[in-house]
């Protein structure tokens, strides 16, 4: 090995092999109460238990120890629209108005160059203070927002999938494009950022009610023209949605269908929300190898209903979490998770900790088709990844003592905690961000003295 490509950190540490839901628990995770991670070149060479990888390192190669937490891959936001930053927490509306009385208006200032590189700037900033290394997320119809988008995503390093919103109808004048616009301006943004470094780009149309069927059309011909692109958008959320979308569509069996006609259902396409879906549609999810955001905060805060974890899982679709903020109230994977504990509760599923940071990690990767790349530590992963700091307030300390297992552990984090639990956040190996622990000092000494 050569030592200077090396980075060694020691700690807590879990990451998952697989669905909880499918192989048990205890077959799905691997967890090390002191474990080590080493990365070289940015990517997992080794992870294992301290006693045993201390004896291949050289003995006075730098280890970073960060005590009194936990290490585990960085989280995965499955759906998130990055220009609403500015208006997560607006009262009192559902969604069609919600969209009309505060998400129009706030879009519209995309179309300047500078004002999305600032808003790009501190939305990335705050998922890395959130702990979550990479996002599905929607941009505005202006190309502009999703070049400011991609440079501040690739000057972090981070890997991220985006798109231009196509929107032709049902909108206001100044956010509409047209067919042949949406079409040309998102051929020119697939050239410049599809692939691109840690870069991948998603055809995003709004949602059915605000594209055409001569739009959608488009749509299905960039899928076509480009076969490893995503199709990212919204599905069945409200219950008015739906109905529109059975008078917009009458000749449509559903939802679902209208986006089927038009060629947008891959193993690359990601639909959020996904609440008023019938069985039949579930099932036509799964044969097509499509994926699911689950978005709780983003259902309760504007009403929207309770998402069927246990029917989806049942009819085996790839499910991830998804923050959805403007409309979801929190950047913070793990209040994501607390919320998402609770929608189940309220149809009496059980949602278990190993499952829900399954889904957070893991299953979001699989979600966004990257589990090649991201999600877990198997060696030759790229190494995001955060630190969690079981000492971030009194009274996650105090619970924590009364913790045994991982399990119990990972509960408490979920319901307890937020952007103050993420003590660090690393990018290809890199500390991009790093916040002011609780805990006992993070400490560097070298293998040899350990
Ligand atoms: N449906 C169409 N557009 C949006 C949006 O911006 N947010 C949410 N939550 N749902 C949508
Ligand atoms: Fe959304």
């Amino acid at each position: 090995m050569i030592r200077a490509e090396l980075k060694i950190y020691r700690a807590e540490i879990l990451h998952f092999l697989d669905d909880p839901s499918v192989v048990g628990d205890a077959n799905s995770y691997e967890y090390f109460p002191d474990g080590m991670l080493i990365v070289k070149n940015g990517r997992v060479e080794a992870l294992g238990p301290t006693r045993e990888l201390l004896l291949d390192i050289p003995p006075d190669i730098e280890v970073v120890h960060h005590r009194d937490a936990l290490i585990m891959p960085g989280f995965v936001d499955c759906h998130v629209h990055y220009p609403q930053t500015e208006i997560v927490a607006a009262y009192g509306e559902q969604l069609l108005e919600w969209l009309q009385t505060y998400v129009f208006p706030t879009e519209r200032a995309f179309a300047d160059a500078e004002k999305a590189r600032q808003v790009a700037e501190i939305f990335l900033d705050e998922l890395l203070r959130n702990g979550t290394t990479t996002a599905l997320t929607v941009a505005t119809v202006h190309p502009t927002s999703v070049d400011a988008y991609f440079e501040a995503a690739r000057a972090r390093r981070m890997r991220m999938i985006c798109g231009k919103v196509l929107m032709d109808r049902n909108a206001p004048d100044y956010l509409t494009d047209t067919p042949q616009s949406a079409y040309t301006e998102s051929r020119a943004l697939i050239e410049r950022w599809h692939g691109k470094d840690r870069l991948r780009y998603a055809v995003t149309p709004r949602f059915a009610p605000t594209s055409s069927d001569e739009q959608l059309t488009r749509a299905g011909h960039l899928l076509r023209d480009y076969p490893d692109l995503y199709l990212h958008t919204h599905l069945a959320e409200n219950l008015d949605e739906v109905a529109w979308v059975k008078t917009l569509f009458p000749q449509r069996s559903g939802y679902l269908d209208v986006y089927a006609h038009f060629g947008l259902l891959s193993k690359r396409s990601i639909f959020a929300h996904c609440l008023h879906l019938s069985d039949e549609e579930f099932k036509q999810l799964h044969q097509n190898g499509s994926g699911i955001a689950f978005c709780p905060t983003s259902n309760l805060f504007l009403g929207s209903g309770l998402f069927k974890l246990s029917t989806a899982e049942a009819a085996h679709i790839k499910v991830g979490l998804g923050t959805d903020v403007g409309a979801g109230t929190s950047f913070s994977l793990l209040q994501t998770i607390n919320a998402a504990y609770k929608t189940q509760q309220l149809q009496k599923n059980i949602l278990s900790p190993l499952k829900s940071f399954y889904l957070a990690t893991l299953g979001g990767a699989r979600t966004l088709d990257l589990a090649d790349r991201i999600g877990d530590f198997k060696p030759g992963k790229e190494a995001d990844f955060i630190v969690l700091d079981y000492k971030a307030t009194p009274i996650l300390d105090l619970r924590l003592a009364n913790c045994k297992t991982i399990s119990d552990r990972l509960f408490v984090l979920a319901m307890l905690g937020d952007d103050r639990v993420v003590k660090a956040t690393y990018i290809l190996g890199n500390e991009t961000y790093s916040r002011k622990a609780q805990s006992g000092p993070t400490t560097t000494g070298i293998a040899g003295g350990l």
